[in-house]
């Protein structure tokens, strides 16, 4: 079959989503039950209090997805699923959901790579165009990832330390601003022009690897002696600083890593990417060295299950079906492995 409707599943952090997309491209229903407001209060993400949530709305979301799509389970060809990375307890709530669906209507499954799901977003709204690059950046990951052909991945560069999300939502805590603090330090950085100079770090010459806990230190250090001086803190001169060496050092990789590699596109996808500083920046950039910028929608930048469907039909070209003892893996790499 060549337009296969599958049924994709996503809990692998904080959002419990279940979606349903034909052939990798069409969205029949795309539904996300998130729980931020239930983690605010703990000022991130509680993976215990995340599992629990999921198991509690996981049938209610799907339901929703089939109900939207107008569709039965006899109209699905395929189960897909987040088996990593993520927080174990929190995965393991959509695979064994995935397992029972698959086992209950003798469907195949198929198991999804959350990263590579992030990059196949872009084929919802548009078409990767091979070989390409993808800068992932969410509150997990930072990587870059070169892709010669549909389904291949070689992860060029990553984060030693801190995930750029991880970084934005630790400085927002640290003056004051709610979980997930991304978005805030966006809204309050656009205020003002960046005049507090943390450091970029940019490692080695030909590195392609990043390193956001020497910033996120900085930015502490700053706060701290402000407070110790008796000085206010001006929150949107810190934002607006922050982001500034964080936009610098993505744009930096970004386009060596694309110019350096024979490229036809450049994807920048994940939560971070829905960063309106960050898709302006990548914007200017590639259109000054003509590389073809691909950013998908706000709303499929952050998790959900309609880009783990449109990375699923990957697998299903591959025939990478997966057996009932499959597992959530938290740390699962991003590899080219059939099963
Ligand atoms: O991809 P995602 O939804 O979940 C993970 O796989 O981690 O990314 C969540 C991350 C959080 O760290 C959040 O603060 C960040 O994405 N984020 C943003 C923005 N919107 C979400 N960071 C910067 N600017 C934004 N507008
Ligand atoms: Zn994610």
């Amino acid at each position: 079959m060549l337009t296969p409707t599958i049924l994709a599943i996503e809990t692998s952090c904080d959002e419990t989503a279940a979606a349903i997309v034909r052939g990798g491209k069409e969205i029949l229903s795309n539904q996300v039950a998130s729980q931020i407001a239930i983690h605010e209060q703990f000022g991130g993400v509680v993976p215990e209090v995340a599992s629990r949530h999921h198991v509690e709305n996981m049938t209610t979301v799907i339901k929703h997805a089939l109900a939207e799509a107008n569709l039965t389970y006899d109209d699905i060809d395929a189960v897909a699923v987040t088996e990593g990375p993520g927080l174990v307890g929190a995965l393991l709530v959509g695979v064994n959901t995935a397992k029972a669906v698959a086992y209950a209507h003798n469907l195949p499954l198929l198991p999804v790579n959350h990263i590579a799901g992030h990059i196949h977003a872009t084929n919802l709204v548009d078409t990767i165009e091979y070989p390409a690059m993808a800068l992932v950046v969410s509150g997990g990951h930072t990587s870059l990832v070169y892709m010669e052909t549909e389904g291949s991945y070689e992860v060029i560069g990553e984060t030693r330390d801190d995930a750029v999300g991880e970084a934005y939502d630790k400085v927002a805590r640290t003056i004051g601003l709610p979980y997930p603090g991304g978005p805030h330090i966006d809204r309050l950085a656009r205020e003002v022009e960046p005049t507090i100079d943390f450091p970029r770090s940019w490692l080695e010459e030909d590195t392609y690897d990043f390193s956001f806990s020497g910033l996120k230190s900085s930015v502490l250090n700053y706060v701290h002696n402000q407070k110790q001086r008796g000085e206010d803190i001006h929150a949107e001169d810190i934002a607006a600083s922050f982001q500034a060496s964080i936009v610098e050092v993505l744009v930096e990789r970004a386009s060596r890593a694309a110019l350096s590699y024979d490229t036809k596109q450049l994807i920048v996808t994940g939560g971070v990417a829905a960063n309106q500083a960050i898709r302006s920046a990548m914007k200017d950039k590639m259109e000054r060295i003509g590389v073809q910028l691909i950013i998908p929608p706000l709303s499929l930048c952050t998790d959900n299950a309609a880009m783990i469907g449109a990375a699923a039909f990957v697998e299903w070209k591959k025939k990478n079906v997966a057996d009932l003892k499959l597992n959530g893996v938290p740390n699962l790499p991003l590899t080219t492995h059939v099963r």
